[in-house]
C-alpha cells in the first residue's frame, strides 16, 4: 500500500501534523451526519469547511458525491487542497472517490471512525459509490495520502457495528496464525480497552497491508481477503431479499464458519479451530437463519457473485491458519454438505 498508516489515539496531533507537513491551500472535512456530530468536535482539527452528507450506505451515491463536489467548488478548492474523510467505510469510500476525481485528484486523508473502517475500508485504495442499486459500481483505486487509525471513537459506536468490523479482524487472523485467532476469540468484546484494541488494530491492518501490497489492484493474491465472503455475500443478499438486512460483518461471520467447514472437508483444516470459531460466532453474532429450502437460492447467489468470473462457485479456503488457497472451485454437492454442517454447528 502506498499510503502511510498512523496508529494513534492522539488523533488531533496526528492530523494537525499531517496538515502542517502537507501545507494544503484549504482543508475540507467530509463527515456523515453522525460523525459530524459525535466525532468531528472531538477531533478538533482546524479546517476551512465541513461537508456533511446523510448517513447510511444508501447515501453512498452520486447525489452525495455531487454535494461534496459542489462544496469543494463553491468554497475555492484547488488542486492543492486537502480532504479529510471522518467516518466509517461509507464516508471514506465516498469522500475518497469525490476527492480522487475532483480536478483530477485532490489528496485525502482518512480518519476511520468504525472498526470496519479501521481494519478494512479506509486502507487499500478502493474508493467508490453505489450506482443503480449496484454496490461500488463506480469508483477508482486511489490510496489515501495517510490513514489515521485510532480506537478512541469506538466508544460511541453501536455494539452491532463494532462486532460487524470484528468479523473482518477474525478473517485477518485466520489468514495469519492460530495465535492471532486465539487472541481475538478470547478477547472480551463487550468490554473493550482502547489501548489494547489499538494494538490489535495494528496487527490486523498489517495482515491486510501485506496482502494488498503484493496485489494492489486485485489481480490474484488479494482474493485471499475474500475469505468468508463468497458465502457471506450470499447470506447478505438473501437477508435483503427477505427484507430483513443483516450487517455485513454478521453475514461474513457466518460465511467464515461455512467456509471453514469447506476448508475442513477439502483441505483438512483443523476441526478444533473450526469448532472454536463456530462457538464464538454463535455466542456473539448468532446464526444467520437458513434451512435446506434456501440452498438453491444461496448457490445461485454464490455463482453470480461479482467476484466469480465463470459462474462457478469459488472460495478462498485454508489448510490451516495462515495457509490459504484462492479460487478453489466448489461443487454444488460440497457446498450443500457444508451448509448442512453449518446448520448443525450453529444449532439451526
Ligand atoms: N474500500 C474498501 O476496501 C471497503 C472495504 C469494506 C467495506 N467498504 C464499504 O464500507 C461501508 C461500510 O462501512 P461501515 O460499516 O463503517 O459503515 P458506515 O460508514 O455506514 O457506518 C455505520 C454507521 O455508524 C455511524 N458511525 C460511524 N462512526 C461512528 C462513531 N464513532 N460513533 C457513532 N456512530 C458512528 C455512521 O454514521 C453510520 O450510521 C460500505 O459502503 C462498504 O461498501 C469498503
Ligand atoms: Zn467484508
Amino acid at each position: 500500500m502506498a499510503q502511510r498508516i498512523i496508529f494513534t489515539n492522539e488523533v488531533q496531533d496526528a492530523v494537525s501534523a499531517l496538515i502542517h507537513e502537507m501545507n494544503p491551500s484549504r482543508v475540507f472535512v467530509v463527515a456523515d451526519e453522525n460523525t459530524a456530530r459525535v466525532v468531528v468536535p472531538q477531533m478538533n482539527v482546524e479546517h476551512d469547511k465541513l461537508i456533511v452528507v446523510s448517513a447510511g450506505d444508501e447515501n453512498k451515491n452520486l447525489e452525495s458525491a455531487q454535494i461534496i463536489w459542489d462544496a469543494l467548488q463553491t468554497n475555492g478548492a484547488t488542486r492543492h487542497s486537502l480532504v479529510i474523510n471522518v467516518g466509517g467505510g461509507m464516508v471514506t469510500d465516498l469522500g475518497g472517490f469525490a476527492a480522487a476525481t475532483f480536478k483530477r485528484g485532490l489528496q485525502f486523508v482518512n480518519v476511520p471512525t468504525t472498526l470496519l473502517g479501521a481494519v478494512d475500508a479506509s486502507g487499500g485504495g478502493k474508493t467508490g459509490i453505489n450506482y443503480h442499486s449496484l454496490k461500488n459500481e463506480i469508483g477508482v483505486f486511489a490510496p489515501a495520502h495517510a490513514v489515521v487509525i485510532s480506537s478512541r471513537f469506538f466508544a460511541t459506536l453501536p455494539h452491532r457495528e463494532f462486532l460487524s468490523g470484528y468479523a473482518e479482524m477474525i478473517k485477518h487472523a485466520l489468514l495469519d496464525s492460530e495465535a492471532h485467532l486465539h487472541e481475538l476469540l478470547t478477547y472480551p468484546v463487550q468490554d473493550m480497552d482502547a489501548e489494547k484494541m489499538l494494538e490489535m488494530l495494528r496487527k490486523s491492518v498489517h495482515i491486510k497491508e501485506q496482502i494488498v501490497m503484493q496485489d494492489p489492484e486485485e489481480k490474484g493474491l488479494r482474493k485471499a481477503l475474500n475469505l468468508g465472503h463468497t458465502v457471506g455475500h450470499a447470506f447478505e443478499s438473501l437477508a435483503l431479499r427477505r427484507n430483513n438486512p443483516v450487517p455485513h460483518g454478521y453475514a461474513v461471520a457466518c460465511g467464515l464458519v461455512t467456509e471453514l467447514v469447506l476448508s475442513h472437508m477439502l483441505m483438512k483444516f483443523p476441526s478444533g479451530i473450526l469448532q472454536q470459531t463456530a462457538t464464538f460466532v454463535l455466542e456473539n453474532y448468532g446464526a444467520f437463519p437458513i434451512t435446506c429450502k434456501d440452498y438453491d437460492t444461496l448457490l445461485s447467489l454464490m455463482a453470480h457473485d461479482k467476484k466469480s468470473l465463470s459462474g462457478e462457485i469459488n472460495c478462498t479456503l485454508l489448510a490451516d491458519c495462515g495457509n490459504y488457497k484462492t479460487d478453489v472451485s466448489i461443487s454444488p454437492e460440497d457446498m450443500k454438505a457444508a451448509l448442512d454442517i453449518y446448520c448443525d454447528l450453529l444449532h439451526l
